[in-house]
């Protein structure tokens, strides 16, 4: 295997379409419809297949740092000092509305408007940037994503037999950790990650959001404990949020190594052969996140799509390539249980106060 410290280049035989994977992305993507429709049934509400209960939407701008190293200093990222509105959305993993005292992933949407560039999908004019809390995804092929998302839906009602069944497996390490929580805390103090590739311009790289100031930081001593209520993610995000600025660095992660698998997002890349270097901060003023107008806007209409944004950052992989129909069949279903027309907005003033 070749090391360098200098960035690969971003080339075509990176990605590699795995064996079976139209017949993967397919039969995982019935099983969520199906998993949605019980689930519609449960609330007689349609929402999100993943990530369904929101903890707050923010809003406000992105700025690229001035002078990046020309490898940083690519696509969204290509010219320094450019400022671009922003929406944010803070949610919790499950396809259910649990209870904030379960550890379970946390999940950051980012949306970037007025993109400058070629656009992957015709028409859209944002960058979509979806993170999770760990830096890798435990299901980390299509191929996995199915088996896990047909694991769910055989045990729908039933949590431990589904427990059962992947810890009978001998990936169940891996697939267990697509739920892992390090640390149940303050959901402004954790650190959100891509884990999955995606093109980087002229290279590849992942990316994360980490939160931008020592008073920020410091919220990750805001633990989560029994006595808490099971909605208190949502009141500690408006507390902090309602008077005070958030603030969150953008890192990149650029693939420096062969040992950087791009097919498998649950293989770690290294951060000391390839530390996050930063390259823009989020800057989110005081604000109400959760007005009913908001919520009702954000969790029922409000859609983020991994793959709206440019050509220079498309996704890479697998369970990349999943997604691409993934999100637009379950997304219309989620709006279609509510009669209501979704969508992936073109300015962040539509988000409302
Ligand atoms: C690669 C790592 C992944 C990350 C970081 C990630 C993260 C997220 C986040 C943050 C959301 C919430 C979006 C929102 O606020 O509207 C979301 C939604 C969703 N995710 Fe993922 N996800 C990943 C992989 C996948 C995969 C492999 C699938 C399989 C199809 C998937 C299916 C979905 C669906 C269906 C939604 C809801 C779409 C909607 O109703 O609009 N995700 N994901």
């Amino acid at each position: 295997m070749t090391t360098t410290s200098r960035p690969l280049p971003w080339t075509d035989d990176v990605e590699a379409k795995q064996p079976h994977e139209d017949e993967h992305v397919r039969r995982c993507i019935d099983s969520m419809l199906r998993v949605n429709a019980m689930t519609f049934d449960r609330h007689r509400h349609g929402y999100r297949a993943t990530h369904a209960k929101s903890h707050g939407f923010l809003r406000g701008t992105l700025t690229v740092h001035e002078d990046l190293p020309p490898e940083l200093a690519q696509g969204l990222f290509a010219t320094g000092g450019a400022r671009h509105d922003v929406v944010v959305r803070l949610a919790t993993e499950s396809g259910q509305l649990d209870d904030d005292r379960k550890p379970n992933a946390r999940g950051l949407s980012l949306k970037v408007f007025d993109v400058e560039g070629e656009t992957m999908e015709p028409g859209t004019t944002t960058q979509d940037l979806l993170f999770n809390t760990l830096p890798v995804l435990g299901p980390g092929t299509a191929q996995k994503f199915m088996e896990l998302s047909e694991i769910r839906e055989r045990h729908f009602s039933d949590e431990s037999a589904m427990t059962a069944e992947i810890q009978a497996r001998p990936d169940a390490e891996q697939l267990t950790s697509f739920h892992r929580l390090v640390g149940n805390i303050h959901p402004l103090a954790h650190a959100y990650y891509t884990q999955g590739a995606l093109g980087y311009g002229e290279h590849v790289a992942k990316i994360a959001v980490r939160p931008g100031t020592p008073e920020q930081e410091a919220l990750a001593g805001r633990e989560v404990t029994d006595g808490d209520d099971g909605s208190v993610l949502r009141a500690l995000v408006e507390s902090w949020a309602t008077d005070r600025e958030t603030v969150f660095d953008v890192g990149v992660q650029l693939r420096t190594s062969e040992d950087m698998p791009v097919e498998d997002a649950s293989v770690d890349w290294s951060q000391e052969e390839s530390p996050y270097r930063s390259v823009a901060t989020i800057r989110l003023p005081p604000q109400q996140p959760y007005s009913a107008a908001r919520r009702v806007f954000g969790d029922d209409r409000l859609a983020f799509r991994p793959w709206h944004g440019l050509a220079a950052h498309r996704p890479l992989g697998s369970v990349n390539r999943l997604r691409r129909a993934g999100y637009e069949e379950l997304g219309k279903q989620r709006t279609d249980l509510n009669a209501v027309e979704g969508t992936t907005m073109r300015s962040a003033s539509e988000l409302p106060d």
